[in-house]
């Protein structure tokens, strides 16, 4: 059997992660439930070893052939625009995109276009594509976390950014202005290794899709 090297996120979806490849066969009682400090797990049982890496880095592994396989936020993938293949929507990890504002501010203004209103976001390309075609011009501030903070401290007037619970928002005072855009992980492949190793891919991705398809 070929062995099979899969990027998997830290973070929220870690676990969840995991559990999905243990019952696919993809990784074994090496890889705990919670995040270790080893960065790359090897699972000679089922031939597997994973990679566990910043979200943001897991489709630069799979675009590279570093990693065969990955598993990945489509936030991530609408971001980079990785040269991979998605695969499986596997649908957990289910959140938006949302443009936000502090709860006392009026959208309307904001969104008047009487001033360039800077938006802080880990997503500037989605965000200036957004504006684009609003028809609104602003100015995108790339920030790597910590979004929420920006308006509270005179760095941006809005952000564009994910939400999963709310929580984040509501208790850094904000409130959404407008939804853009979904997402939940994906499985994505690296376009070599899904040929090569097809053998080994294509059973472990008919078996995620028929545990997802259950829920
Ligand atoms: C994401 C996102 C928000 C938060 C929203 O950050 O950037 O800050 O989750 O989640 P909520 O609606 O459930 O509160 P994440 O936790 O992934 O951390 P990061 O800022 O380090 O990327």
């Amino acid at each position: 059997m070929e062995m099979l090297t899969i990027a998997v996120p830290k973070g929220r979806p870690y676990s969840q992660t995991i559990q999905l490849l243990r019952q696919v066969g993809l990784a074994g009682s090496e890889v705990g439930d919670e995040e270790s400090r080893a960065l790359l797990i090897n699972c000679p049982a089922q031939q597997a070893r994973l990679i566990i890496a910043r979200d943001s880095d897991v489709p630069t592994y799979v675009e590279y052939g570093a990693a065969d396989l990955g598993i990945v936020g489509k936030n991530v993938l609408m971001e980079g625009e990785p040269k991979v293949y998605e695969l499986l929507d596997l649908g957990y990890s289910a959140c938006r995109f949302v443009l936000a504002a502090p709860s006392a501010a009026d959208p309307k203004r904001l969104l008047d276009g009487s001033v360039a209103r800077r938006v802080a976001t880990k997503y500037p390309r989605m965000t200036e594509a957004y504006f684009r075609s609003k028809g609104i011009q602003v100015e995108t501030i790339y920030l790597h976390g910590s979004i929420e903070v920006a308006p509270k401290v005179g760095l941006a007037d809005m952000i564009v950014d994910i939400t999963e619970t709310g929580r984040t928002l509501v208790e850094n005072n904000l409130k959404i202005v407008d939804d853009l855009w979904t997402s939940s992980m994906r499985l994505i492949a690296n376009r070599a290794s899904y040929r090569l190793k097809a053998e080994r891919i294509g059973p472990a991705v008919q078996q995620l899709r028929e545990l997802t398809a259950r829920g």
